[in-house]
């Protein structure tokens, strides 16, 4: 059944699940309050990289069933109204409730009895009964009555959006059994499988899969450390570990940033006096850009005047998202040691790679995007003397630090 929706942030997970929407037949307005966003997106320009979703944008303003706007009128005529925005940490690694507190301000007095709201922004534990207490002093509506409120987070992997809405099982949690009926109605049509519960578990669920991820990869890179310590790669312990064994799967090292993993612990450490291993695990991962710089500099002697190049902006793969990337702590690290960061994304920073490659003294692959690997040792084996520093091992040799052209292979792949 189409619906009148309204997605209040059309940010990097907003903008698709919008777009997603409209692709279903709902007829969408996604509200934003950045006004260059919503140009962009009336004009029919995605503002940000997302496999496939130019596409789904045309299909769906072809049908007239999707807009943006700035100004929050949309709110008082929709039947369902879906929060999507930004919930970071602020310099303290508290979490800012500000923006959850302005979108209420602001939307608050549209809302109206029967509608449904639902919180997609990742929060902290508690955050459902803080805006039902919020609503019901703010407002004459009652939530399970007049207005029905559920939290249903957003579990995507950016850039993968369109694959991963319709497979990835929908957690709907809710604080009475009718908001929660309303939203796992909202959702059966849209996704393979909706998992029900309270309001609580589906926060903390929500945060232990980002948390989890997060602490996994800082095993994988505290174990690339121990073993370049040993004087060994990590990947060719990985080799040893992982294959064949069934209780293998450790992950690979390499540059964990992004404006998600790297908050949602901090969402969960304020009542344990044990937050160690997540904050542990924020250190490790934080401390990988200085630890490959430090190899550089044992290898090439001093970093003093040498140019280096790092090799990818973004937080990760083949997206144009640069938030919390590692790649500036690099270069923040470089710049302390008086080296000269030369500075290269396929998406961000345009430049001919191969050029820069032959400027270079040495190179730090900082996001695995397939452009460096399409461009393979080729590149490399082109632009004389370099000191790598491979975390992510996107030149396959295996090693994280080598030097080319002497340790490339004779015939570069
Ligand atoms: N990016 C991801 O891969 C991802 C994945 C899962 C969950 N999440 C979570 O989803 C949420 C959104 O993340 P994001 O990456 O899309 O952030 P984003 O910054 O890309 O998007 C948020 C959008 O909200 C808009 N906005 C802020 N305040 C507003 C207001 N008062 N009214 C209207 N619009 C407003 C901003 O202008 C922005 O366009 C966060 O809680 C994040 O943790 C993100």
């Amino acid at each position: 059944m189409s619906q009148r929706v309204v997605v209040v942030g059309v940010g990097r997970v907003g903008l698709p699940l919008a777009l997603y929407l409209a692709d279903h037949g709902h007829e969408v307005t996604g509200l934003d309050v950045d006004p260059s966003h919503v140009e962009s997106i009336n004009a029919g320009r995605m503002p940000f990289l997302e496999n496939g979703a130019q596409e789904v944008m045309d299909r769906v303003r072809a049908t007239g069933r999707f807009r943006a706007s700035v100004t929050t009128e949309p709110v008082g005529e929709a039947e369902v109204v879906i929060l999507t925005i930004g919930t970071p940490v602020d310099e303290h690694l508290n979490p800012v409730f500000n923006a959850l507190e302005k979108v209420l301000a602001s939307i608050g007095p549209r809302l109206r009895k029967g509608q449904l709201l639902i919180l997609r922004s990742t929060v902290s534990p508690g955050t459902t009964e803080y805006v039902r207490r919020h609503l019901e002093a703010t407002t004459a509506l009652k939530i399970g009555q007049d207005l029905f409120l559920a939290f249903c987070p957003e579990r995507i992997a950016q850039g993968h959006s369109f694959k991963e809405l319709p497979k990835i099982p929908q957690l709907v949690g809710a604080l009475d059994d009718e908001s929660r009926a309303r939203a796992a109605a909202f959702f059966r049509p849209l996704v393979e499988t909706v998992l029900e519960s309270d309001a609580r578990s589906v926060e903390i669920a929500k945060l232990f899969c980002n948390v989890y991820r997060y602490i996994d990869f800082a095993i994988g890179n505290e174990f690339m450390m121990l073993a370049d310590q040993q004087e060994r790669d990590i990947y060719e312990v990985l080799r040893l570990v992982n294959s064949g064994y069934p209780r293998g799967g450790l992950k690979s090292p390499g540059f964990t940033g992004g404006p998600c993993l790297y908050k949602d612990g901090f969402f969960l450490v304020d009542r344990t006096p044990f937050p160690d291993l997540l904050t542990t695990a924020w250190k490790i991962n934080e401390s990988v850009p200085a630890y490959l710089i430090a190899g550089l500099r044992e290898r090439m002697g001093s970093l003093e005047g040498k140019r280096v190049l790092v090799a990818g902006l973004a937080f990760k793969r083949d997206i144009d998202d640069a938030r919390n990337s590692l790649a500036y702590k690099a270069i923040k690290v470089l710049k302390r040691y008086g080296a000269e960061p030369l500075e290269h994304d396929p998406y961000l920073a345009q430049g001919d790679f191969a050029a820069l490659v032959a400027q270079a003294d040495a190179l730090m692959v900082c996001t695995n995007h397939s452009h460096y690997q399409e461009q393979g040792l080729a590149a490399l084996a082109a632009g004389g003397e370099t000191w790598v520093a491979d975390v992510w091992n996107v030149y396959g040799l295996g090693q994280v630090f080598f030097h080319a052209p002497d340790d490339l292979p004779s015939e570069p792949a």
